[in-house]
This record gives structure tokens, C-alpha cells and sequence, in this order.
């Protein structure tokens, strides 16, 4: 007798992504993420979240964290991820995640956890001094997912195997509690040419908000003149541009600058090397610093607006928390169920 292959989920296919509430978003959160979200709210029901939740395992900063959160919401709308269409919303306010999340806590093993590799980059020597919940980091992600039986979530490489945490988990949950097909198993969608958004220092290292060289970044609110500054001062080498694709190879630099400009102007690579191979960095830095100065100056100064208005950004949080509660709560109540939970 063969296993019958376990049934199919068969509900609405829905997107849920998120971010961490970090002030200093850069390029690599925009390209890498943002201009992704916003694109696929004209396929799918989409779910954005700010994950204070998750904020609060490295450093508590009870004093920052909703300003942060706000700041990230207005970059999230900034960048054309518009609440009408979307759900916009603050992770900590719909309190089903930490429900789910000790749920998971009881289905995911130990030895899944223990495999993962951001926990080992984030902790590096110090494992033993850090907090349980930046152990636990990759199950409250889960449960964000599964809470909304996310189908689809945008992440970048490095959140695969969290994702691959995500399937194993509810997998185990539907097996477990013989509920056949109740969670669906989330599938990545890789995000796009921006995915890999490199330090313009080094080819080898992510941009990231905590590289001590702002020069390493493009700041979603840097003006024209710094970009042009940055990128004109980014790592390149006396060669002039290749004409094709292969001529980036061993060129990291100069493939995380083209890779740029593809993003950002959405022309495949080869098409923006068919334009610029065989001319020099004096022609194609100016050309990237003024794409990339056209496309982030509204942006900027839409986050402008919207940090001058905490109020309306706020209700706009509020309404986003409504729409995400009156999805959560009956499938929590359903869960509750399914495990056995109190419900007298
Ligand atoms: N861990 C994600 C990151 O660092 C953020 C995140 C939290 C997330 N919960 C999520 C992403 C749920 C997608 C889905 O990028």
C-alpha cells in the first residue's frame, strides 16, 4: 500500500510578509522588498505586517519602538503599498500571534530550530547570553504566516529556510492533529533582480543599517547630492562595464551596481549592459545616482508627510489591526479547537 499524498489546502491564496521596525531603512529593504509587496497587491489579498514582536528578542527600547513602527509603516506606504488595498499593520496588536506562536512552540522540535542559521549568525559565540525568544524568532514567524493561512510570502534568500520552518510546522500541526489540509504549506516567492542588495563598499557583505559606513548604504531618505556622493564613491574597479552578464562574474561590485540599476529601472541586466558595456564608471554612476535620486525622491518625501502626521498614520494602523484581527480570530478560534484548547 502506498501513502496517499496529504490533501491539498484548498483555501484563498493570500500574501503575508513583514518587516522588523528599524529606523534606517536603505535601498536593500526598497528593492529587496518593498517595490516586490507593492506589485503583487494587483494579484493577491495582501497582509503587511511591522513585527514589534520580533523587534523586542535582541534589545528592549520601550521608548523607540512605536516610533519606529511608524516609521516603517509610512515607508511601507511611501513606497506604494496602499492600505485600501492592502493590510497594514502592527504585529503586537492583533494578539493572536503569540497565541499561535506557543502553539508552535508545541509542535516545532528542537532539532528544527537548532538547524537554523540566522539564529547562529545573529548569536555568534554568545548562544548561551541570549534570549529564548531569539531561539524561538523563527516559530512566532511561522505563526505570523499560518495565522492568516498565509499561502505565499515575499522574503529574500536568507529567509528560506524560515520558511522551510513555516511548511515543516504546519505539516506537523495538520498531521498531528488530524486536521487534513487545515494550514497550507507557505511557498516562498524569492523576491526579484533586488533580492541581493550589496554594500557599496563591499560586494561580498549585505547593505545593512548597521554597517558603522553610512557610504556602504543608500538611505530610502538620502537627498540627490548624497546618492550621487555614494555612489560616485562606491567600490568599482578600472575596468569599463562588460557586455554581457558573464563579464560580471568576479566582478561583485560591479554586478551589485548593475544589479541596481536593473532593480530600479526593472530593465533586465542584460538589457542595462547592452546600453552600457564598454564604457566606464564615469558614464554609468551618474546614470545609476540619477535613477536611483528619481525614484527614492518621492519616496522620501511622501515618509516626510506621513512622519509629520502621526495621527493619520496611526489610524490607518488601527484600521490595518481591525481588517487583520477579523481574519485571525475565527481561524485562532478554529485552532483552539482543533488542539483541544479550554473552552468553557
Ligand atoms: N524574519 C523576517 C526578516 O527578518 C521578518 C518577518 C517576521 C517575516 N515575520 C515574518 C517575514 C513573516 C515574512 C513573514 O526579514
Amino acid at each position: 500500500m502506498t501513502d496517499a499524498p496529504p490533501p491539498e489546502y484548498k483555501g484563498p491564496k493570500r500574501v503575508f510578509s513583514g518587516m522588523q521596525p528599524t529606523n534606517g531603512l536603505h535601498l536593500g529593504n526598497y528593492l529587496g522588498a518593498l517595490k516586490n509587496w507593492v506589485a503583487l497587491q494587483n494579484q493577491y489579498d495582501c497582509i503587511y505586517c511591522i513585527v514589534d514582536l520580533h523587534a523586542i528578542t535582541i534589545e528592549p527600547d520601550p521608548k523607540g519602538l512605536a516610533g519606529r513602527c511608524r516609521e516603517v509603516a509610512a515607508a511601507y506606504m511611501a513606497s506604494g503599498v496602499d492600505p485600501k488595498k492592502s493590510i497594514i499593520f502592527v504585529q503586537s496588536a492583533v494578539r493572536e500571534h503569540s497565541e499561535l506562536a506557543w502553539i508552535f512552540n508545541c509542535v516545532a522540535r528542537m532539532g528544527w530550530v537548532e538547524r537554523m542559521t540566522q539564529f547562529k549568525d545573529k548569536a555568534g559565540k554568545d548562544e548561551q547570553r541570549m534570549s529564548v525568544g531569539l531561539f524561538d524568532y523563527p516559530v512566532l514567524q511561522a505563526a505570523d504566516i499560518l495565522l492568516y493561512k498565509g499561502t505565499h510570502v515575499p522574503v529574500g534568500e536568507d529567509q528560506k529556510q524560515h520558511l522551510e520552518l513555516s511548511r515543516d510546522i504546519a505539516q506537523k500541526f495538520n498531521n498531528d492533529y488530524d486536521a487534513p489540509a487545515f494550514f497550507p504549506l507557505p511557498e516562498p516567492l524569492i523576491q526579484g533582480p533586488g533580492a541581493r542588495i550589496m554594500s557599496l563598499r563591499d560586494g561580498s557583505k549585505k547593505m545593512s543599517k548597521s554597517d558603522p559606513s553610512d557610504m556602504s548604504r543608500i538611505n530610502m531618505v538620502d537627498d540627490a547630492e548624497t546618492i550621487m556622493q555614494k555612489i560616485k564613491k562606491a567600490t568599482t574597479d578600472p575596468n569599463p562595464l562588460p557586455e554581457s552578464a558573464e563579464g560580471l562574474k568576479g566582478r561583485p561590485e560591479v554586478e551589485n551596481l548593475v544589479g541596481i540599476y536593473s532593480a530600479a529601472s526593472g530593465r533586465p541586466v542584460n538589457e542595462v549592459l547592452s546600453e552600457f558595456g564598454g564604457k566606464g564608471f564615469g558614464v554609468f554612476k551618474p546614470a545609476l545616482a540619477e535613477l536611483l535620486a528619481s525614484e527614492l525622491g518621492p519616496i522620501a518625501a511622501e515618509m516626510r508627510r506621513w512622519n509629520a502626521d502621526p495621527g493619520a498614520l496611526d489610524a490607518i494602523l488601527r484600521v490595518g489591526a481591525e481588517r487583520a484581527r477579523a481574519i485571525a480570530q475565527p481561524i485562532m478560534a478554529e485552532v483552539r479547537k482543533v488542539v483541544g484548547l479550554w473552552h468553557a
